[in-house]
């Protein structure tokens, strides 16, 4: 009697230490769908080419039918000593149909297998992540509409540096993440390649016909390399890569907002239901959501790190190391899925069915314009002025620095300031002065493409609506 599942070479059974370091299935069975496909693709290619026989297909069909329900329904026994979730369902197919089970690896080895099981899962989770990607944007947009005249402080350096608009600020993370489904969409190009027929790593000797399996599986074409294609993870790596950035892109928003919604800014509010309060202190309503997407960038910066690590130094071909790549991959399309779907829904509402949005991302605009009134954000108009009226940038530069440094002297803002003091700073300062040094003037005169004037701002709104639509 056979003492493990590939071989009557083995002598012992494999130590139960063995069985359980060196077993995947409790989480790669979470690929069950995409091997079941993969594997009827296969044989159905099989059956075509005369390999095996119809007939053989048909039982087949008929096994992985049955798993497919016992799956679906909890019944199938997931079972340790199979190690991974192709042995798993092969051996219940063979126990259901019998030889035609056992003939279904003609040609296979699990190293293409996993490759294009892990493939096949990644690709549908990519289509899921870029309708989220643009949920996101939506939900950014929504933010947006209503406040391309709300003005806020932009910063640099932490420091109040000119007025923006709150939609100009929105808009900055919509261009990010157009980025991010961007590069998504370049990543699944290279996942979309399948590697069934590379075999255990040389190719096979039977005739198959990978084209096919391919189109049958919807690849946009087969790995061209038996050795490359069972080895390298590099598609996984990549899609990690992207991952990162738009938990890098998330997080940096959610930092916003944690700093928006804390007292000392009171620039927004969050609804209720988003936030979570303190079991000592009865005032606190907390940015829990924010905080959270924030810190979970971080599992999945380090996913990448364990991922490009796994593959650096392992010789070609296929190596035990690869299935380390699982974990991080599932952790990353979770957390990525989850964190752009509560981002999405606590910045622009919940929307129902006929579009509508509820909910939301409070903007607290009298706060924001307060703050802006406060660290001199419209010095840079008063050098443009001056520019205006003929001198060197440089000397405008200077001229108003020592406007502003009045102006803290005496605690006010240069808006502030009598016309006869400013006349003092230079006499080709007049009275229209005024109109250069409140928020709203700034605004309107940042009238270039890509700038914060509120036309720009609403141009931009519609673009990327059309974009989006
Ligand atoms: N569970 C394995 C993995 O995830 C499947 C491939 C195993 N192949 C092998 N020859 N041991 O990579």
């Amino acid at each position: 009697k056979k003492s493990q599942a590939w071989s009557a070479l083995f002598s012992e059974p494999m130590s139960e230490l063995v069985k359980r370091y060196t077993s995947s299935v409790f989480f790669d069975k979470r690929m069950w769908a995409a091997d079941i496909e993969g594997s009827l693709a296969h044989a159905a290619m099989l059956s075509a080419q005369g390999i095996i026989g119809a007939q053989d297909l048909a039982d087949i069909q008929r096994g992985m039918a049955q798993i497919r329900a016992e799956i679906e329904s909890g019944q199938f026994e997931w079972k340790l000593e199979l190690e991974d979730v192709h042995l798993n369902i092969e051996a219940r197919l063979t126990q259901l149909v019998g030889d035609a089970g056992k003939r279904l690896h003609t040609g296979r080895s699990r190293n293409d297998q996993v490759a294009t099981d892990v493939r096949l899962w990644l690709r549908s989770e990519i289509d899921q992540i870029s309708v989220l990607l643009a949920d996101m944007q939506r939900a950014l947009l929504a933010a947006a509409a209503d406040h391309t005249e709300t003005v806020m402080p932009g910063f640099t350096h932490m420091q109040v540096a000119q007025p923006v608009s709150f939609a100009h600020h929105m808009l900055a993370y919509v261009e990010m993440f157009a980025r991010d489904a961007e590069r998504l969409a370049d990543v699944r190009k290279r996942v979309n390649r399948l590697p069934l027929g590379a075999a255990a790593l040389a190719g096979t000797s039977y005739p198959l016909d990978r084209e096919a399996v391919a189109r049958a599986l919807g690849f946009d074409g087969v790995c061209q390399n038996s050795l490359d294609a069972v080895s390298d993870r590099d598609f996984a790596i990549e899609f990690t890569s992207f991952s990162t950035l738009v938990m890098i892109h998330v997080s940096r928003l959610a930092e916003e907002i944690v700093l928006w919604m804390s007292q000392n800014f009171g620039f927004i509010n969050l609804s209720d239901r988003y936030c979570t309060g303190s079991s000592i202190m009865p005032q606190k309503r907390n940015p829990d959501v924010a905080e959270l997407a924030r810190g979970k960038s971080g599992r999945v910066v380090g996913h990448l790190m364990g991922l490009i690590t796994l593959m650096k130094g392992q010789p070609l071909t296929y190596n035990k190391d690869n299935q380390e790549d699982k974990e991080p991959l599932f952790d990353t399309v979770d957390t990525v899925k989850d964190t752009l779907r509560i981002m999405a829904e606590m910045i622009g509402g919940e929307v129902a069915a006929d579009g509508s949005r509820s909910g939301g991302l409070v903007v607290k605009a009298d706060a924001m314009e307060r703050a802006a009134l406060r660290g001199y954000a419209t010095a840079t108009d008063l050098a443009d002025y001056l520019v205006k009226k003929g001198l060197p940038f440089r000397d405008a530069h200077e001229v108003v620095a020592h406007a502003v440094k009045e102006g803290l002297k005496l605690g006010v803002d240069l808006a502030e300031l009598p016309l006869a003091t400013l006349q003092g700073f230079h006499a080709s300062i007049t009275d229209d002065v005024f109109e250069v040094l409140t928020l709203r003037g700034s605004l309107n005169a940042r009238n270039v493409l890509g700038g914060t004037a509120p036309s720009q701002a609403r141009a931009q709104i519609a673009r990327h609506q059309a974009r989006l639509a």
